[in-house]
């Protein structure tokens, strides 16, 4: 069977960046918290060495997204790789193992020799994550329960009218926001309502699709289990060509097999469909040689 190449769009509202690896970082340089001040643009970025200590970045009180400023310059290297192996007992651990693996295309990163080896660049073999080590118990300390558990049932997503706060801010960004400088956000608007059907389909308030839907997943080993503090939601959604007949109309089911094609290529099985008309998709899903009435759909050859 010949497959299209399908894009798939992921959203991940547990964002990498917010997994903590608390306590458990190679080298845990001292910082202080250093006096926010507000700037517009920031500094160009200072060449770094594997000396050098990075204070915590100065962020204008408005977020400026237009902040132009590298304080990482091995960024791309996320804090998980600098998890001390050795814990305090001198067990040795191998974390690095859930992501630096032996690759099956289309990923072509073969690394798991990483797993043996502290193979960082120069510049990189010191934790440049700096962020991770301030302290802010002082600040916490000021924070009652009572204020902390209103902050976590209050929705920072929708506001009392159940719009999205951040599509509704970004239809009309901010200037310091917006790069274009022509009052229009180019890129990704949220607009997942996270009201879903007994298929997993997203609804927006009026009950049509987002096209956004949800599915089961594994969280990856490590600091991405719920039992570590981090929780998500996993949504998929293929470009509107694949929700859509050749004359360009909606139309669910084809959009319900063109996602299980997609399962079945991912996780390389067979996935079982409600049956389906080939005919309608043009496509032999069970590979039995003729269009006919599948119930499967093949991983792709
Ligand atoms: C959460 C996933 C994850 C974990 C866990 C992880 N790494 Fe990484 N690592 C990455 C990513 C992503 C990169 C950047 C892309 C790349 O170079 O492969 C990276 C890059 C690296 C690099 C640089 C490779 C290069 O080509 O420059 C080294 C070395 C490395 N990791 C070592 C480790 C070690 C040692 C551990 C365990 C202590 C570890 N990593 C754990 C995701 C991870």
């Amino acid at each position: 069977m010949t497959c299209r190449v399908l894009w798939v769009s992921i959203l991940v509202s547990a964002a990498l960046a917010a997994a903590f690896v608390l306590g458990l970082q190679r080298q845990a340089s001292r910082v202080s918290t250093a006096r926010l001040a507000a700037a517009r643009y920031a500094e160009p970025a200072p060449s770094v060495s594997a000396s050098d200590e990075h204070p915590p970045p100065r962020l204008p009180p408005v977020l400026a997204l237009k902040q132009i400023y590298t304080l990482n310059q091995t960024a791309f290297i996320p804090p998980q790789c600098y998890t001390n192996t050795i814990d305090d007992a001198g067990t040795a651990h191998n974390p690095c193992y859930t992501c630096h693996v032996e690759s099956r295309a289309p990923n072509y990163i073969n690394d798991p020799d990483v797993q043996l080896e502290y193979a960082f660049v120069p510049r990189a073999r010191k934790n440049p994550w700096a962020n991770l080590f301030v302290d802010w118990s002082s600040e916490i300390a000021t924070v009652g329960d009572a204020a902390i558990l209103s902050y976590v049932h209050t929705s920072n997503y929708f506001d009392v009218a159940g719009r999205i706060i951040l599509a509704e801010k970004l239809a009309r960004p901010p200037r310091t926001w917006d790069h274009g400088d022509d009052g229009r956000w180019e890129g990704f608007i949220p607009d997942a309502y996270f009201r879903f059907d007994a298929a997993g389909f997203d609804l927006r308030p009026d009950g049509t699709r987002t096209g956004w839907r949800a599915y089961a997943y594994h969280p990856l080993p490590g600091t991405f289990w719920p039992t570590n503090g981090s929780f998500g939601d996993v949504l998929v959604r293929l470009p509107a060509a694949f929700r859509e007949r050749s004359d360009g109309k909606p139309d669910d089911l084809i959009y319900e097999v063109n996602l299980a094609i997609v399962e079945a290529l991912v996780t390389r099985q067979t996935v079982l469909i409600e049956p389906v008309d080939e005919r309608l998709v043009d496509v032999d899903l069970d590979g039995d040689g003729r269009l006919g009435r599948s119930e499967r759909g093949e991983g792709a050859t």
